[in-house]
């Protein structure tokens, strides 16, 4: 496809009478239309011409190489048709030679992008708010390292703030180390809430935990070696969910991390821009942009969580480099992050930096709500057991003889609520259903999966390598040219998520490619067909395998050969 427009790119150049930027040439969004399309609209002005007048004389003027079928003015742009033999040959060339590497570039190389992701709150359950961030993050991640990006993946714990001062009341108060043994996390959170309770009859509690998270943050050892404990047991339960998703990071620095540097953030941030004193707490007056102030230091001169949050953005931009910084945070605390680039533009400390809030909605279970609060909350534990009972139960059916069953469900199961996350646009609210996420038919991870897990059984039945040779003339059906159009919008959808920070862009095209080759392969047989078209479309249904392979990779999910 790069050689395509290249060419198409000098013979515009030549058509143009000027240089023309590659970077300009779109897929046009409906392949009908043809399969690159130039823009006029930058030429304009320079012209003294309507792009649409501009469009017309290009495509007069233009001599086509030779592998375009057509060129054809189309309002403001000048469409380009590649033949479809040609366009076959190349992308499924191209899928044979790159392999797992197909669909990805070198964008991002030399660039260092950070994603900030799951970073849920230690001595609380994980909730389905840092579910949905861990796996949109780590699919974004992904997708940056295919753009060819070094990519970190950070994982800030909410391991730091005043609540821990509550806790540690509370545990002083009610906590058990029996019940700690047996119950971990769940232990903290039942004495956290009773905290809750408690303090709204003695109020002076409040201040005993305001009290104890400042001991907690001056090193006072009693109060570090109870949050220490408090922090491990957490982590140790956070790895399990981690292992289950297959999911890592490449730092757990939390927001404890950043205690020693506050001070000296405070002190750049005061010496970088406007500071002032607003009923004893030192803050960032916003008014001018609309915004609540931030507040650097309270009262009584313990940090929060802005202060952590400058503390880490400066400790990043200085340690790691990067180009951007992406925080996969969900959409409540949009006005954090606003507050929080602003302060950062204001000292003049994010030059250079692209800094972004991918925010996401809220995801509820069957029309149920996670919180903590109301006690009524879905373990993620459960979430992923019923999710790989589930499919176990769904594999038994089909294929009851599958070996490796186990392994197989796993990866069909947790791949299901992945997929089922992945595919909405993320800022929409989201409704998780059991039948819907692990139905085999729809929208569906376990459907992408089939497809796959169905071009590798033929790939088996055919029994030896893949065809040397074959002839991409024999690809004369409607659905063999839509199914190597779909192939060869692989690379240009990567990019797209990649720009846009949507993970579903690239979950809407799997279920496209699946459904492609589903029709494809209803519609022309391959293993009975003569040797000759038979080859040929081995290797189309090898290249569709390759694709979807790597797609589904790209979200987090398992590519299983058979399920
Ligand atoms: N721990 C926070 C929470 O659960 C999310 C952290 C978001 N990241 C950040 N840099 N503030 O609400």
């Amino acid at each position: 496809m790069e050689r395509f427009k290249e060419q198409i790119r000098s013979a515009l150049c030549i058509a143009v009478g000027q240089e023309v930027d590659i970077g300009l040439l779109e897929i046009p969004p409906n392949t009908k239309l043809g399969d690159f399309a130039f823009p006029c609209f930058h030429l304009a002005k320079a012209l003294k011409k309507s792009p649409a007048e501009i469009a017309k004389t290009i495509a007069l003027k233009l001599q086509p190489p030779s592998f375009v079928a057509e060129v054809q003015p189309e309002g403001a742009y000048v469409n380009f048709r590649i033949k479809p033999q040609e366009l076959a040959k190349a992308t499924l060339q191209t899928i044979e030679q790159r392999k797992e590497k197909y669909g990805s570039s070198e964008a991002g190389k030399k660039k260092t992008v950070l994603v900030e992701f799951s970073s849920p709150n230690i001595a609380k359950p994980f909730g389905i708010a840092h579910l949905r961030s861990t796996v949109i993050g780590n699919a974004l991640r992904e997708i940056f390292h295919f753009q060819g990006y070094h990519v970190l993946g950070l994982n800030h714990l909410g391991d730091w703030g005043t609540q821990f001062g509550a806790l540690l009341v509370a545990y002083n108060e009610w906590g058990d180390e029996k019940e700690l043994e047996r119950e971990g996390i769940w232990h903290l959170l039942s004495i956290y809430m009773k905290f809750g309770e408690e303090s709204k009859i003695r109020p002076e509690l409040m201040d005993e935990a305001r009290e104890w998270f400042k001991r907690l943050e001056q090193g006072e050892s009693k109060a570090v070696e109870l949050w220490e404990m408090f922090r491990e047991l957490s982590l140790s339960e956070f790895h399990r969910y981690y292992a289950q998703l297959n999911i890592s990071f490449d730092s757990y620095h939390g927001e404890a991390f950043y205690r020693d540097k506050l001070a000296d953030t405070i002190e750049l941030v005061k010496s970088k821009t406007k500071t002032e004193m607003s009923e004893g707490a030192l803050i960032v007056d916003l008014k001018r942009h609309n915004m609540p102030p931030v507040i650097l230091l309270k009262t009584n001169e313990t940090s929060t969580y802005h202060t952590r949050d400058l503390a880490a953005a400066i400790y990043r931009m200085k340690e790691y480099k990067p180009v951007k910084i992406v925080y996969v945070v969900d959409a409540r605390q949009c006005l954090h992050f606003q507050q929080l680039f602003k302060t950062l533009e204001l000292c003049k400390l994010s030059k250079g930096v692209e800094f972004v809030h991918v925010d996401f909605g809220k995801m509820t279970f069957e029309g149920k709500v996670m919180s903590t609060r109301e006690g009524n909350f879905i373990l993620l534990e459960e979430v992923l057991d019923k999710a790989i009972e589930l499919a176990h139960k769904i594999i038994d059916e089909k294929n009851p003889d599958l070996h490796n069953k186990d392994s197989i469900a796993s990866q069909v199961g947790i791949g299901a609520i992945i997929f089922a996350d992945l595919v909405n646009d993320r800022v929409r609210d989201v409704d998780f259903s059991w039948d819907r996420a692990l139905s085999f038919e729809g929208d569906t991870g376990p459907y992408v999966q089939y497809a796959h897990a169905r071009i590798c059984a033929i790939l088996r039945k055919y029994s030896r390598p893949l065809p040397q040779k074959y002839d991409p003339a024999l690809f004369k059906t409607e659905v063999e040219s839509e199914l190597i159009k779909k192939l060869a919008e692989f690379p240009p959808t990567v990019e797209s998520a990649a720009r846009h920070l949507r993970p579903s862009i690239i979950a809407r095209y799997l279920i496209e490619l699946a459904q492609v080759f589903n029709a494809f392969y209803t519609r022309c047989p391959v293993l009975p067909e003569a040797e000759e078209l038979r080859d040929a479309r081995i290797v189309l249904c090898d290249a569709a395998r390759q694709t979807l392979h790597n797609g589904l990779l790209l979200l987090g999910l398992h590519a299983p050969s058979e399920m």
